[in-house]
């Protein structure tokens, strides 16, 4: 339809999220996809199940803004359990309709005009419209290809009176590094006596390998006062599409996101929170995700290990890297577009993942897929 308004883009230059990008194209083109962070197998039973019985109970209208008290409670008890700290389930736990949105609540709720926020790059895709539609200013600190570890002196270099926030991400992605005790300790002590928010997306808290644990800033005590943890249910329990998450914050910090998310939302879905409550008791589903998804990883990395890939190490997250280098020097862009169309086979090039499209010849593929995909996958790439 046509329109004759005249219209400023609060967001030019802005397009369309490479993952809808790309899944729209592995569709056209019947590509396997491995571009999007989603899995092609079901969330457990018992989830559906439970949903279905409080949708029949007739949990259906509004729930409590910060979400129903049966879930935050259970919230309160498992962050506990995991990580040894408390949470107040009344004043420091909203439930909320996925990460994204509580990431983009959580910088709103913080960042003014000209405030400076340090982005470690490559960095999820949402980071940075959130920092600029609230007149941030995003500043850089770059992962370097291959090892992708953070630069922590010069984040160190970055710091000064304008810094509003910092945010991080652990497990990563896309890297699949994890960040260790003393990288978070490093962080305490940059942030020791500031007023900088740590914002930490920590929806991969369940997906680390090889025997490593989840750092959450809520385990220090100097970034748990002044960070919004943010959660995904969507990445631990295998419904991405159910959107549902929550944010741990201190009182202050919590006081300041509700104020936005009320007036963006105001709540999130009722029966799948009431169902989640009941499930979070089931300790057994994300204590058995490290195996299941390492397992996944390895046999992945095993199909591919001949293939004239580089295959990056994984940590954490479900995403694997893979440099192409040996394979062709086309831009990472150009190339993960003709392999959707041409060798039907879906990846992201990391180079979006910068905002200066630093392209190290890597593209990310996701290993959150059945054994027939992962091997049909695993076929194409073995004979590019
Ligand atoms: C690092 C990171 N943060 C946030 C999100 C968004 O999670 P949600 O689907 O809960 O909005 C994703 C999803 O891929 C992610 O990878």
């Amino acid at each position: 339809m046509e329109t004759s308004l005249n219209l400023t883009s609060k967001m030019p230059g802005t397009g369309t999220t490479i993952f809808a990008v790309m899944s729209a194209l592995a569709n056209e083109h019947g590509a396997v996809n491995l571009a999007q962070g989603f899995p092609d197998f079901n969330c457990p039973e018992k989830l559906v199940e439970r949903v279905n019985h409080y949708m029949r109970l007739g949990k259906n209208q509004y729930a409590p803004m910060p979400g129903v008290p049966e879930l935050r409670k259970k919230i309160a008890e498992k962050t506990l359990k995991c990580y040894g700290t408390e949470y107040d389930w009344q004043s420091e736990i909203t439930v909320v309709g996925g990460a994204t949105l509580s990431l983009f609540c959580a910088i709103s709720a913080v960042v003014k005009e000209n405030d400076e926020v340090i982005v470690i790059e490559p960095a999820y895709d949402s980071y940075i419209p959130a920092i600029t539609l609230n007149g941030g200013k995003p500043v850089f600190s770059k992962l370097k290809y291959p090892t992708y570890q953070i630069n922590w002196q010069e984040i160190k270099k970055l710091i000064n009176f304008r810094t509003r926030a910092i945010l991080i991400n652990s497990p990563h992605n896309p890297c699949g590094t994890v960040l260790t005790a003393s990288d978070m300790q490093e962080l305490e002590r940059l942030t020791e006596n500031t007023d900088i928010v740590v914002i930490s997306d920590e929806v991969y808290e369940h997906i680390l390998f090889d025997g490593l644990k989840h750092q959450s800033a809520c385990m220090f005590p100097g970034l748990a006062s002044r960070s919004f943890i943010i959660s995904s249910f969507g990445k631990t329990y295998h419904n991405t599409g159910w959107k549902m998450g929550y944010v741990l914050a201190p009182e202050k910090l919590t006081a300041e996101f509700r104020k936005i998310y009320q007036y963006v939302a105001f709540s999130t879905s009722t029966p799948v929170q009431y169902a989640f409550a009941d499930f979070l008791e089931v300790e057994s589903h994300y204590l058995a995700l490290p195996k299941f998804y390492e397992q996944k990883r390895d046999f992945f990395r095993d199909l591919i290990k001949d293939s004239r890939f580089k295959v990056l190490p994984c940590s954490g997250s479900y995403f694997q890297l893979l440099g192409y280098d040996a394979i062709s020097q086309q831009q990472d862009y150009e190339l993960a577009v003709k392999l959707t169309k041409k060798s039907k086979i879906a990846g992201v090039p990391v180079s979006v993942f910068y905002h200066d499209k630093t392209d190290n010849k890597v593209l990310r593929f996701c290993f959150a897929k059945n054994e027939e995909t992962l091997t049909k996958a695993a076929e194409i790439l073995c004979r590019l």
